[in-house]
This record gives structure tokens, sequence and C-alpha cells, in this order.
């Protein structure tokens, strides 16, 4: 079933993603080679804590993180660790925040240090095809028409698009119906309404998407061991088109 959101619970969901924009922007101050994802963690369970929030992803389905860091060819719900991230490196973190019980959701894909340039490539066109999916995102439009723009446009760079993970509606809890695929044909699909809220969110790899399940049974990691990157925006649909409640 898909529960649509009223102007006020937007709203209400807009202050979490207005929140959890500005912790992406400072995280990005602090993400440099020698920092361990077990230290963003903590900066950013203390972050949301100074600002009245909550991690809603500490707890979920026995989740033990308030972030998933996932690291170079680790595709998605990577556990934060003690490992200090290196010159080159990429890192995608994501959170849900819970603001008085509104939830946002957004991932983003951080350089460590100096990238190298097919590494800097596959940011770009996964943070570009995020905005070609947002594009689709109007009311009368279908799923499969946001899932083309995207799969379209990383395919035609020479990347591959993740098939196992999707995005999804989010509202009252973080995951539910639909699921948004980012790859797809136009035309086909559900069709969106106002008041949907849906996260887009594209995890995008250098080489094949398959992937591989890590043994703790979360952390999703490209089967040929290729870089993977992810960008994540939580998106209503409103009567005047896409509103990105994440917008950084
Ligand atoms: N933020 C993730 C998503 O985009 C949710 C991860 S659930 C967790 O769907 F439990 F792994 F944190
Ligand atoms: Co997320």
């Amino acid at each position: 079933m898909i529960i649509l959101k009223s102007e006020k619970e937007i709203e209400q969901m807009h202050e979490a993603g207005k929140l959890l924009a500005s912790c992406h922007k400072e995280i990005s101050k602090i993400v440099e080679p020698g920092i361990t994802t077990i230290e963003i963690d903590a900066f950013v369970e203390k972050y949301l804590k100074k600002h009245g929030a909550t991690p809603e992803q500490k707890g979920y389905q026995g989740y033990q993180y308030a972030t998933c860091a996932s690291v170079n060819d680790e595709i998605c719900h990577g556990f934060p660790r003690k490992t200090p991230l290196k010159d080159g490196d990429i890192v995608t973190i994501d959170m849900v925040v819970n603001l008085n019980g509104a939830l946002a959701d957004s991932a983003w894909t951080y350089a460590v240090g100096n990238i190298s340039d097919k590494a800097e490539h596959l940011l770009k066109v996964t943070k570009n095809s995020l905005y070609k999916g947002i594009e689709k995102a109007y009311a009368g439009n279908r799923l499969g028409d946001i899932g083309y723009a995207i799969q379209h446009y990383a395919e035609s760079e020479g990347f591959s698009v993740v098939r196992e993970f999707v995005g999804h509606g989010i509202g009252p809890t973080i995951h539910e119906e639909p699921h948004v695929p980012h790859y797809g044909r136009p035309g086909t699909g559900l069709i969106l309404k106002t008041g949907m809220v849906i996260t887009i969110e594209p995890m995008i790899n250098e080489g094949v998407w398959a992937s591989r399940m890590d043994s703790n049974g979360w952390t999703a990691r490209t089967a040929d061991g290729k870089l993977s990157a992810q960008y994540e925006h939580t998106i209503a649909i409103t009567k005047d088109g896409p509103l990105i409640l994440t917008q950084q």
C-alpha cells in the first residue's frame, strides 16, 4: 500500500531533510585520510542529538550504527569500522534522520584526499544520474521513466546500475512501498502521484552490476571488486514537481 503524505507531513520531513543535508555538509569537512568511519558515525550521532534528532537506522532490523559507511567496492550497508580511510578511497555515508517522528534519507559519496580520474568520473556520473532521475519525478510520470533516465545515462558513460537495491517510499517508517528501481523502461511501472515521498538512490558500479553479500549479512560489494558509488535524496512529488527534501 502506498501512503500519500499531506503537505504538513511533507513540511515536517523537509525539516528532517534540511538537518540531514547540514550533517552531510559537516561530514564533507571532516572526511580526510586517517579518519575512521566509526569516528564519522560517532560524529553523526552527536550532531543529530545536538539538533534534537535521532539516527533512525540504529536499531532498524538489528542494524547497530547511525550510518552506513561503504568504502570502495562496498555498494551499500557497510559497517562503520576502526580502519582509517586512505588517500584515494571513496566512501558513501548513508543515514536516515528522525526529527520529531518525521524521516529523511540521504547518502553521499565522498572522495578521501586525491582520487583517481576514473573514481572522479564515477562520482560525477553517479551524482548526475540521481538528478536525471529526479527530473522525471513528476505526478503522471511512471517509475520506469525515472529508472530509464538513470540507467540510460549511467550506461552511456560506461558504468552499470545495481539491481538488487532500489529506492523506496518513506514515511513514518524507513522502507515503504513502492520500490523505486534505478533501471527500467520508459512508460512502464507505477504512475507517480502528488503526495508520494520516495527515495532515489542510484548505486552505480565501475564494472559489472552484480554484487556479493558479505558474511555479516548486510554489506553488499561488487562481484568484480571494482568501485561503486551512490548518491541519494528523499523526494516529495508535489503539484509543482519534485521537491528535494534533503537538498544540500
Ligand atoms: N538508508 C538506507 C536506504 O537508503 C537504509 C539502510 S537500512 C540500515 O535504504 F538498516 F541498513 F541502516
Ligand atoms: Co539511505
